[in-house]
């Protein structure tokens, strides 16, 4: 019966859910997040097929490293990691609010209406540029647990998550800029270099 219990018990901890993480981060970010011009950040991640303890492992890691670096999402290739794995939480200044972890998203539906928002990125610390992109959007996605999920999204939340997911394909703000005279004058100022963009337009 005890063997029982203790395999029962280790089998309820390798299915939990991930416990909170705090907000407030006292030491700097666990792990390390590349830059603009390293070469990590313009691959493609891959679909994660199984979502398990290792996934729940990773999420974590991710929210304290996003929390110490003060970010509101990060992205799996920031770390080096090319899967399909987001973290994002835009409520970063009220304690309870939880965060949202995506496995594998997609956009199904995009809105017609566009508007223009600084962006920054923890892959670009400093640098602060006007993007464009739809200011809602549906998607579908997994959680934390596998689950499959769908959400609706406007405002800060749908522009964070559509940043975060070009990430996913190796597309970085920068190279949705369209004025290229603030993005260069923005990059030099902070010391990146203007061969690292790679304009989509
Ligand atoms: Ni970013």
């Amino acid at each position: 019966m005890a063997n029982n219990f203790s395999q029962l018990a280790r089998k309820s901890k390798a299915n939990s859910p991930i416990e909170k993480v705090p907000k407030e981060q006292k030491r700097p970010p666990s792990l390390e997040i590349y830059k603009l011009g390293d070469d990590v950040l313009r691959e493609n991640a891959k679909r994660i097929s199984k979502v398990d303890n290792s996934i729940r492992i990773l999420a974590k890691e991710m929210l304290q490293s996003m929390y110490a670096a003060k970010g509101i999402g990060l992205a799996a290739p920031q770390i080096g990691i090319k899967k399909e794995l987001l973290v994002i939480d835009v409520n970063f200044e009220n304690a309870s609010a939880d965060p949202l972890i995506l496995i594998n998203p997609e956009i199904t539906n995009y809105g017609t209406t566009l508007n223009s928002y600084e962006e920054g990125c923890l892959s670009i610390p400093g640098v602060y540029l006007n993007v464009i992109r739809p200011s809602t959007i549906k998607l579908r996605f997994r959680d934390e647990m596998g689950r499959p999920r769908k959400m609706k999204a406007d405002g800060l939340l749908a522009r964070c998550i559509q940043h975060e997911m070009d990430h996913l394909k190796g597309v970085l703000f920068v190279d949705r800029v369209t004025s290229k005279e603030d993005l260069n004058k923005e990059l030099m100022k902070e010391g990146f270099h203007q061969k690292d963009v790679m304009p989509i337009n």
